[in-house]
């Protein structure tokens, strides 16, 4: 159970649930408190400007009646009051001399009021002004009682000051009507919007766990049909490539790359049985020769002792020639596991290139090829001689093998203060451009039915790269189809496990 549960959170499906989740909810919870905000900055303003317009009505019936003459008007008490009870606040009414001629809660009345936004307006330097008190909880809004009562109905927000009437040109108030009310009637509203905000919020978390479950689930639905694919091919059918449709770039470019890798393995597959047919045939072909051979001698009766001789001879040859089939494979194995360990020593190169040439020298001079060593200095190096020796005649004996009567074969050997190369070129029959990166392949050979004459079994070249790559050395191959072929290697001097 455990361990399913840490399965998922490690899966992708986890990752889309969590990011899908989080993101729909951030943004349903952002988009909420923005509404939530701008409904609550747009009920204080819609309530200040009806304040400020009660109140600018208020200042021109206070002109338009002389109250600040004479303030026991009862009409215009009473109302001055009502308005005080509607708004469930307080308002002043302060004459030219700074005297508090009304004060709905009497406690100010007869006293003179000198405050700073009072003095500005009755000079005239500003006009409406609104503040906020207390942290939000009141408002103050102080109008200029003018001459002209044409007073403008502004919308304002916190603390902002409007210029008196007539604009740059104010004028000195005859007075200024102060209202301070409480805005917790607004906070109510806002309470409830809140808790009805909470209850939508909850529908908000359950719409994205939905989004994200949902998303969860199809988002991966390519990725898991990759997989049904691939398992398809585990299963061993390799001959129908990959093919999704509807499917995400990235999935597409993931069953392009397996394709191509289903593609090698079925080249593999089939270099594989074809490897496996020739050998059987190259390791049959000597058998039924000393077999025929074999037979030949034992239906006759009384054969001569040259017969004999020269049969026994060609048995011979039949059992090198298998011999060297299986050394070959068995050399291959063993060098492709990296099993074998280098067995290091300090060898001289030219000496051992003597030696291999030496070697192959008969072969050659049977088809008039000439063979030439061209040491361009001493070279001392530590490898291991039985592996490099296997390279490098198998690049000397191609050279021979694939060559014309009467050509010629050069090895070259030189050397720089870290590497020593040898050069094997010759006059032979080349390699097409298209066969050149292939002749490394094990098995592979360019003319199957010549390299069959002359007893190849396409192994030489993958044994030669092996040896050569365990030395961490390197290989290239120049050649022109018809004019001869130049195969160039490169060790190091000295050999850094
Ligand atoms: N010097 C060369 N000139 C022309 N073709 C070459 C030469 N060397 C290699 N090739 C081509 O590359 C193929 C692979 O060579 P490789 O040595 O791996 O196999 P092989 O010679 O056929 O068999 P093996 O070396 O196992 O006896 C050869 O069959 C031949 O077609
Ligand atoms: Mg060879």
């Amino acid at each position: 159970m455990v361990r399913r549960l840490f399965r998922f959170i490690k899966s992708y499906r986890f990752v889309i649930f969590i990011t899908f989740f989080l993101v729909t909810m951030l943004m349903f919870f952002a988009f909420g408190s923005y509404l939530q905000n701008s409904y609550q900055k747009k009920t204080m303003e819609n309530k200040i400007a009806q304040v400020q317009g009660q109140c600018n009505i208020l200042a021109s019936q206070v002109q338009q009646n002389n109250f600040l003459i004479s303030s026991n008007m009862t009409n215009l008490n009473t109302e001055i009051n009502q308005l005080a009870n509607v708004l469930e606040g307080r308002i002043i009414i302060v004459d030219s001399n700074y005297l508090v001629i009304k004060d709905t809660y009497t406690m100010e009345q007869g006293r003179y009021l000198i405050s700073k936004d009072v003095h500005e307006i009755m000079i005239g330097k500003t006009g409406t002004k609104t503040k906020t008190l207390l942290q939000n909880e009141y408002i103050e809004i102080l109008v200029p009682i003018l001459d002209s009562t044409n007073v403008p109905q502004p919308i304002t927000t916190d603390n902002s000051t409007k210029p008196a009437v007539g604009g740059s040109d104010t004028k000195q108030a005859k007075g200024v009507i102060i209202c301070v009310f409480a805005i917790g009637e607004l906070s109510d509203t806002n309470e409830y919007m809140r808790s009805q905000a909470d209850i939508l919020y909850g529908f908000f978390i359950f719409i994205s766990f939905v989004v994200a479950v949902l998303m969860s689930l199809i988002l991966p639905l390519p990725i898991r049909a990759l997989n049904r694919k691939l398992q398809h091919v585990a299963e061993g059918h390799l001959d129908e490539p990959i093919v999704l449709y509807h499917s995400y770039e990235e999935v597409q470019d993931v069953t392009d790359t397996f394709n191509q890798i289903i593609s090698k393995i079925q080249v593999l597959e089939s270099t594989r049985q074809e490897f496996v047919s020739n050998v059987s045939h190259e390791l049959k072909t000597p058998i039924t020769s000393m077999k025929v051979l074999a037979d030949s001698l034992l239906m006759q009766e009384d054969v001569p002792a040259e017969m004999y001789r020269e049969f026994m001879g060609d048995i011979a040859e039949e059992i090198d020639r298998e011999n060297k089939i299986i050394t070959d494979l068995l050399t291959l194995v063993r060098l492709d596991k990296q099993v074998t360990n280098l067995n290091i020593e300090t060898v001289n190169i030219n000496e051992l290139l003597e030696l291999l040439l030496k070697r192959i020298q008969p072969i050659a001079a049977e088809r008039e090829i000439d063979i030439v060593l061209e040491s361009m200095r001493e070279v001392v190096a530590e490898i291991d001689s039985v592996k490099l020796s296997l390279a490098f005649s198998n690049l000397i004996e191609n050279a021979v093998k694939y060559n014309q009567n009467g050509g010629w074969v050069h090895v070259n050997l030189d050397a720089d203060h870290k590497f020593f190369y040898v050069k094997v070129s010759d006059s032979g029959v080349g390699i097409p451009e298209d066969c050149q990166d292939k002749v490394f392949e094990r098995f592979y050979r360019v003319d199957k039915a010549r390299s069959r004459d002359t007893g190849g079994t396409g192994l030489g070249l993958a044994i030669t790269r092996n040896a050569i790559l365990m030395h961490k050395g390197a290989i290239q191959l120049y050649s022109k189809q018809g004019e001869g072929t130049t195969f160039t290697v490169r060790i190091p001097l000295i050999y850094i496990s």
